[in-house]
């Protein structure tokens, strides 16, 4: 695998316009898989059989390729004001990346505002680096089959920092309250012309659309497994996906509005969501489907 992975780091270093396909062997798998998830077999074989295949992808995640990426952006100097992110606190202070994604969301005293890792890393490329905001949205999430953008790499390294932390949510200051209890409410309530609410397909154990196994994202257990997993490999897509991409999906598949990138209703989305899964260990790059 480390021969794969350093000839498909090459290569991707070497092409700018090429998505990443000496990954070949695992896409292949992947699209095999995904194939095989669309295609109407029972649900037993989901869970077991499926299962097992996903345990061994994710052994040889090919996210890994984007954790080098997301490193060299962190530490270059770059931007109108020429500087890295060294400098951007993600909770425990400038530059402090151990542990810090595995408590975001989180309030921060700067910005009088609850952020996540991805509304702090527009943060910080706005204001030290003085990339214009509206660029960095439009840019944040990339096409399928791409390089990935800027913000999918440093969100996947950021949080990789965190690999082996215990998710760790706090609620102590009333702002992370109030956004843990928009996310509530937002979970549960139905809206839009098909009166789709996260809970209907998100809201018990064991229920799947096609053989797509639906998160329980209600229960302690469910929330953590996932909380802990993002960003994540999407191997139908060949690139590494946010959490803020994953609830744009989602929002898509309830037929509501799209979801404007790393706006409060996300904010409070992620809120609710890693704080009901409290106590994982983060283990990122995830793979999904
Ligand atoms: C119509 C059904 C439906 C609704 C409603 C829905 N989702 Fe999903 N959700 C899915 C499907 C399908 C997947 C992807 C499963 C897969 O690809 O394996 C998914 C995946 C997810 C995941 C990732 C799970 C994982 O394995 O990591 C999260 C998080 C999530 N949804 C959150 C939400 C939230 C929050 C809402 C409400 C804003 C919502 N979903 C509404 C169908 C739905």
């Amino acid at each position: 695998m480390l021969r794969c992975c350093n000839h498909d780091l090459m290569h991707r270093l070497n092409s700018h316009t090429q998505p990443p396909r000496n990954t070949s062997l695992l896409a292949l798998i992947a699209l095999f898989i995904s194939i095989v998830m669309n295609c109407g077999l029972t649900p037993a074989f989901a869970q077991n059989d499926l299962s097992v295949g996903r345990k061994m992808l994710l052994e040889d995640n090919p996210g890994e390729l984007w954790i080098d990426d997301g490193k060299a952006l962190f530490f270059q100097v770059r931007g109108p004001k020429q500087a890295s992110l060294e400098r951007c606190d993600f909770g425990l202070g400038p530059g402090k990346l151990e542990g810090a994604a595995a408590r975001l969301p989180r309030y921060f005293a700067d910005t009088k505002r609850v952020e996540d890792l991805e509304s702090r890393l527009l943060t910080c490329m706005t204001q030290l680096q003085g990339f214009e905001r509206s660029a960095l949205e439009r840019n944040a999430i990339s096409e399928p089959a791409s390089r990935g953008s800027e913000i999918e790499a440093l969100a996947l390294y950021i949080t990789s920092r965190s690999n082996g932390h215990p998710i760790q949510v706090s609620l102590d200051h009333p702002q992370e309250k109030a956004m843990y209890k928009a996310g509530e409410y937002l979970f549960f309530r139905r809206s839009g012309t098909n009166d789709f609410g996260c809970v209907q397909c998100h809201g018990e154990p064991d229920k799947r659309i096609r053989l797509q196994d639906l998160a329980p994202l209600t229960t302690h257990r469910g929330a953590q497994e996932v909380a802990a997993s993002w960003p994540a490999y999407r191997g139908a897509h060949y690139v590494v996906r946010t959490l803020q991409w994953r609830l744009n999906d989602c929002v898509w598949q309830m037929r509501l509005p799209d979801l404007k990138y790393a706006t409060d209703y996300s904010i409070a989305l992620t809120t609710y969501l890693n704080r009901t899964g409290n106590g994982a260990p983060v283990q990122v790059p995830g793979f999904k489907r």
